[in-house]
């Protein structure tokens, strides 16, 4: 299977992000904390994950003279797997205030440690929109890969996918199955461990973050 590749996945460096990861990945972080830091973080790789985005001019009047405004030419839609990724879609959502909110609900089972869609609400218009698939934990990579299929399957054609912290197996895998699909991450951690958590990672992210621990 193909290995990620500096050009499919974006690691954003920076100072804040290296200290909210460890407030995030602190165990005796509150949720109040852990929400503060989530946000914090996703509003840096928003601005990463939208950094393409086409432009539009058109005349505005300053208070002296017309000159050339600009406006956003492309649609967004942002898709978080539910339930983590709505922590992270709320700073995407800042940037792109009319960006219209998919939702792909999707749960690993204990058992087999494979994705199960119970949820899909994606709204009119994919094919064109920049389409932002969220996620803050990449583990297996199993969960990304059948939302990114069912978008592709949908005719989503410019999709990204933004997580907090990939593992190294979750990346290799969409490299594999999706190279044309850029990952814009936080953090690549160590690994998995057998029930496939991200190792150092933060435990259960949605759990976290909704404070249902
Ligand atoms: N989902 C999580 O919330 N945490 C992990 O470590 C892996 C998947």
């Amino acid at each position: 299977m193909a290995s990620p590749s500096s050009e499919h996945v974006t690691l954003i460096k920076h100072p804040v992000i290296d200290r909210d990861l460890t407030i995030l990945r602190d165990v005796n972080t509150k949720t109040e904390g852990f929400r503060a830091a989530t946000r914090r973080i996703g509003v840096i790789l928003a601005y990463h994950a939208l950094k393409e985005l086409p432009l539009k001019t058109f005349p505005v009047s300053t208070p002296l003279r017309e000159t050339t405004g600009y406006d956003i030419n492309q649609d967004v839609i942002v898709v978080p797997i539910l339930r983590a990724g709505l922590g992270l879609s709320d700073a995407l959502l800042q940037f792109i205030p009319d960006a219209k909110v998919g939702h792909l609900g999707m749960y690993r089972d204990e058992q087999t440690q494979q994705p199960v869609e119970y949820y899909s609400n994606i709204p009119d218009g994919v094919e064109d929109a920049l389409v932002l698939v969220v996620d803050p934990m990449l583990a297996t990579g199993g969960s990304a890969h059948d939302a990114l299929c069912y978008l592709k399957e949908e005719g989503a054609q410019h999709l990204r996918f933004v997580s907090l912290i990939s593992a190294p197996e979750g990346l290799q895998k969409l490299a594999g199955e999706h190279p044309d699909i850029p990952v814009i991450t936080a953090a690549i951690d160590e690994k998995l461990n057998d029930d496939a958590y991200i190792v150092p990672g933060l435990g259960d992210a949605g759990d976290r973050y909704f404070g249902t621990t």
